[in-house]
């Protein structure tokens, strides 16, 4: 199986998001700067080793097609947007994702404007968001973010791409972005008890509360997805908080979510934005707000060295960016049954 890109490394310190948008005519030029982009990267990180630069490179349904002739991954969709009875989850444009990360800003900065300078007009910044690391990994709620994401091996397999589902991208994966805004004078509103309570875990010990005890809405109660056989399905998250140092500064978190389906990730969503049953949203959504949404594919790191031929005629662009459309099935159901909780 081909290598895929470097997506599990120790938690950085830094991050840049950066969501492009493909000009009309821009794809030759954004095709020849994939294929210079790890270049570029190695070029960068060897100027600071110890800062552990990588980027990973996401690309979107549309662009995909617009770049690449022949096989497309079989799950690559457009982010479908949730409409809750109370929350709004928005899919919102985006062509090619880059998430850089280093141990330092220095690197991420360069190696962020350099690649953008080799995109040139080919593409507009549809958003740039700079993430970084808060105390002990902890999110600007002050509780601890990552804590069950898998690790090793179960991390690996949780990310890439089964050879057996999809032989043409084996090794890829999937990645999910939401950027959510904080009301932090709600959320600082709180006790400490109510906010341990809307996360499921406490707030200075990062421990999980009992199942007896645990909200039926809290994030953690509700972001549990088993299959049919009760396993539990898991994600990669690598969020990172971003903002405003000022109080009425824009400031929340930056959701990245890595896997080897976007089923998973989208079936969280519908348990935080819809609930299961309807209603159970997640108590979290009550202090953060989703404005931004988005599915890439990361394909191997060969795939981009070497990128298969272009289409012989570009399909036109989007006219107009998708809308947010509500995925709940006409029947009211979740259209989840085959899951349930651990
Ligand atoms: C503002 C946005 C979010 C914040 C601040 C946030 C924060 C947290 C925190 C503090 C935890 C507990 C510790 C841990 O295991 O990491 C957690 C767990 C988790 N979150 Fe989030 N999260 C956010 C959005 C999301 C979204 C959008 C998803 C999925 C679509 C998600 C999926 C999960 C999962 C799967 C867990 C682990 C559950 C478990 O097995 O215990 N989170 N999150």
């Amino acid at each position: 199986m081909a290598a895929g890109q470097t997506i599990l490394t120790v938690k950085s310190k830094y991050a840049i998001f950066l969501t492009l948008g493909i000009e009309p005519g821009g794809e030759d030029r954004v095709r020849d700067t994939l294929e210079g982009l790890s270049g570029r990267v190695r070029s960068v990180g060897s100027r600071n080793p110890d800062a552990r630069l990588t980027v990973v490179t996401g690309i979107g349904s549309d662009a995909w097609d617009r770049l690449f002739a022949g096989a497309r991954p079989k799950l690559l969709r457009p982010f479908k947007g949730y409409v809750g009875e109370v929350h709004t989850a928005p899919a919102t444009p985006g062509d090619i994702l880059l998430h850089i990360k280093a141990q330092t800003m220095d690197v991420c900065y360069e190696v962020g404007q350099l690649l953008t300078a080799d995109f040139g007009d080919s593409v507009r910044t549809i958003e740039e968001i700079h993430g970084f690391r808060y105390f002990d990994l902890r999110d600007l709620t002050g509780f601890v973010d990552g804590t069950e994401n898998p690790e090793g091996q179960a991390a690996v397999d949780t990310i890439q791409v089964d050879p057996a589902d999809d032989p043409a991208f084996a090794g890829g994966s999937y990645i999910t972005v939401q950027r959510y805004e904080t009301d932090m004078a709600k959320w600082n509103g709180l006790t400490v008890e109510q906010q341990e309570n809307v996360f499921g875990r406490s707030k200075s010990e990062n421990v999980e509360m009992d199942d007896d005890v645990k909200p039926v809405n809290a994030h953690i109660a509700v972001n549990q997805v088993n299959d049919a056989e009760g396993n539990q399905l898991q994600i990669v998250r690598d969020n990172m908080p971003y903002g405003d140092a000022s109080g009425t500064g824009v400031k929340g978190t930056y959701y990245i979510a890595y896997s080897k389906t976007p089923d998973v990730t989208d079936t969280m969503l519908e348990k935080m934005f819809i609930g299961d049953p309807p209603g159970n949203y997640d108590a979290l959504l009550d202090f953060t707000t989703a404005v931004t949404g988005c599915e890439f594919f990361a394909p191997c790191a060969d795939f981009l060295d070497a990128l298969p031929p272009a289409p012989a005629t570009t399909p036109a662009p989007p006219a107009e960016p998708a809308p947010a459309a509500p995925v709940r099935p006409a029947d009211g159901s979740l259209g989840i049954g085959s899951l349930r909780r651990r």
